[in-house]
């Protein structure tokens, strides 16, 4: 367990918008309180709302909400001690935990996270200051990469030892396996007997990061070509590692993709880190591999188009091809840079100065176009069966495009790049789509949930709620006096109502993460809907008194039920109850002068509760 004053300490330095903020920058104030699309559900205009003075959440769409560890929980889909242990990460605020010992478990993020980042530091420091690390510096020297880009990028040299990381991070007090699921040491059986060896020998590490900027994994280069081993070793698979998701310095791209709402997809960490260099900020690498869904709904967040920089070969053009396929069915608008022969991002800077790279972004010509140029290369298009295959070509990759206002110019544009009509370009693009569906390169992952079928609580119930939280002050003799919990029927609005009853609406805040989902859902509604339901006109007292004497009717009434059922009584018994009943339930139809000295008679006989 972690210790409570931690909790409550990173909780006031968390400010939940700039939390929330650090993964929705489409966040935007609009009045007092933030807003943004929904991103636990599908919409269109935003009802995802972040409040700052009473930091929570709330999406009035999907019903959604809690304070900022919750906010981290489902969004990173985590528990809440993980959620707290990122957090904690981000204010620098140590965990403590109850009775002193860490939990030793391997399988544990928290330790992962924790883990690499001093891997990160210590390869960092291995190559700014170690005597052995005099030849990789010399290395990135040559390679031109200075000193700021080194620090701004973290690069690092792991030594030309089995166990030059292993022994100092064993010596920090990790354990073997804590380095193995990391995928930074590699176990080896000796003799029966599993001992640990260094993943990372001898290589440029290049840390990647999450989008947060946490390092979950490294890239290693070899120095020397003449090294035996492959050019690049990567982290494996890890439990925070996943390579069909991550982009590599996707955390220092993120501002600059959402300013200028596009994104520049290169192969090579090199490559994005010259661009950067360059000052194209908003240049994320895929680090070689083949680009995924996952990674298309990364940058399908933050921007609305996407520009592929490839090769020019004819891995190149296939890449170009699985990929613009895969933004398209994003509805990415996408466009791809041809690079000159032979060469890469990082050495057409180096030649050519910034300045090339800048005009082949700003000149590229939309994917569509680069596929028709390229297949036509590829076909000869005087004959009817070329002709027919880059159609048929075009054909199947606008059928990955699910939306018709995006389609239809496409078709338009294709059919004048064919010289063929529309209507027969319409009319194959049907057929084809009936007699194949479009093929996915990827596993295809649960779409974001429509909205769920909501819960709904008792109006009334959550008005008095609002009362509460709203005007504290002026309601809370009142319902204290006059409210019992049984009088409220729901059970998570009678758990706040006790809540609030005891105690004032700032503690809520405190404990917040104790209560269950349900609670956590309606007090943030309820604090962030400040007087949606409460109509303006009333004074608040007399709202309270109102909801105090319709709770009551509704109470009664159910005993009066109840009584009809009741077999311990008398008939004479039996009588008296429901006279007494009848005259209680008129009373509270006469108004809050009338009922009152009734209802204060029924509090303060013991008889009833
Ligand atoms: N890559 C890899 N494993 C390899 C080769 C390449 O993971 N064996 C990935 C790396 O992320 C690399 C990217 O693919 O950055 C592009 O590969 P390549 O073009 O060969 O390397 P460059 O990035 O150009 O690296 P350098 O300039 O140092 O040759
Ligand atoms: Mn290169």
């Amino acid at each position: 367990m972690i210790a409570k004053e931690v909790i409550e300490e990173i909780r006031a330095r968390c400010n939940i918008v700039e939390v929330v903020g650090a993964y929705l920058p489409q966040l935007r104030r609009r009045g007092s309180t933030y807003k943004c699309n929904c991103p636990f559900h599908q919409e269109k205009t935003p009802s995802f709302t972040v409040n700052d003075a009473r930091q929570i959440f709330h999406c009035f769409g999907c019903g959604a909400g809690g304070d900022v560890f919750r906010f981290v929980m489902d969004y990173e889909k985590v528990d809440f001690v993980t959620a707290i242990g990122i957090l904690a990460e981000r204010t620098g605020v140590e965990l403590k935990y109850e009775g002193g010992a860490q939990p030793e478990k391997s399988g544990n993020k928290d330790v992962l996270y924790k883990l690499h980042t001093d891997a990160a530091a210590f390869f960092h420091r291995m190559l700014l200051e170690a005597p052995e690390g005099a030849e990789a510096r010399r290395y990135l020297e040559e390679r031109d990469l200075p000193p700021e880009l080194v620090k701004q990028f973290q690069i690092g040299y792991a030594p030309n030892d089995w166990e030059g990381l292993l022994s100092r991070a064993l010596k920090k007090g990790y354990t073997a396996e804590q380095l193995e699921a990391a995928g930074l040491a590699v176990p080896s059986d000796r003799g029966g007997r599993t001992s640990h060896y260094d993943r990372f020998r001898n290589r440029i590490m290049f840390p990647i990061c999450d989008q947060m900027g946490r390092v979950i994994g490294f890239s290693g280069r070899i120095m020397n070509k003449a090294e035996k081993g492959a050019k690049y070793v990567n982290s494996p698979e890890t439990l925070l590692f996943h390579k069909n998701r991550v982009l590599y310095a996707f955390d220092k791209a993120r501002k600059a993709i959402v300013d200028s709402r596009q994104a520049i997809v290169v192969e090579g960490q090199i490559d994005a880190i010259r661009c950067h260099q360059a000052g194209l900020e908003n240049v994320v690498a895929s680090q070689g591999t083949a680009l995924t869904e996952n990674h298309a709904r990364l940058i399908k967040r933050y921007a609305d188009e996407v520009i592929l920089v490839l090769d020019s070969d004819a891995a190149g053009l296939k890449a170009a091809l699985g990929s613009s396929e895969i933004f398209l069915a994003t509805e990415l608008s996408v466009r791809v840079v041809t690079l000159p022969e032979g060469e890469d991002p990082d050495s057409l800077i180096r030649k050519n100065g910034s300045d090339a790279i800048t005009a082949l972004v700003a000149t590229a010509p939309s994917a569509l176009d680069f596929l028709i140029e390229a297949f036509q290369k590829q076909e000869d298009i005087s004959t009817e069966a070329g002709r027919m295959r880059v159609v048929q070509a075009v054909l199947n990759y606008i059928g990955h495009c699910s939306s018709a206002a995006r389609r239809d110019p496409m078709i338009q544009q294709a059919a004048d790049r064919l010289n063929i009509s529309t209507a027969a370009l319409k009319q194959d693009l049907r057929r084809a789509k009936q007699s194949q569906r479009p093929v996915r390169t990827t596993e295809p992952e649960a779409p974001a949930p429509k909205l769920p079928p909501r819960k709904t609580y008792p109006r009334q119930e959550t008005a008095l709620l609002e009362l509460l939280v709203h005007h504290y002050r002026e309601v809370h003799p009142l319902v204290h006096d006059f409210i019992r919990p049984e009088l409220i029927t729901d059970e998570t609005c009678r758990k706040l109502a006790e809540i609030l009853m005891l105690d004032p609406p700032e503690t809520l805040t405190e404990g917040f993460h104790e209560y269950d989902d349900e609670m956590q859902k309606v007090i943030t509604r309820v604090q962030v809907e400040e007087s949606r339901t409460i109509d303006t006109e009333t004074r608040p007292v007399e709202l309270a008194q109102r909801y105090i004497l319709l709770f009551w009717k509704r109470f009664l009434e159910r005993e009066q039920a109840d009584l009809a059922r009741r077999s311990d009584l008398s008939n004479e018994e039996r009588f008296k109850e429901t006279t007494r009943l009848r005259l209680d339930i008129h009373a509270l139809t006469k108004g809050w002068e009338e009922a009152r000295p009734m209802l204060e008679t029924r509090l303060h006989s013991d008889v009833d509760f």
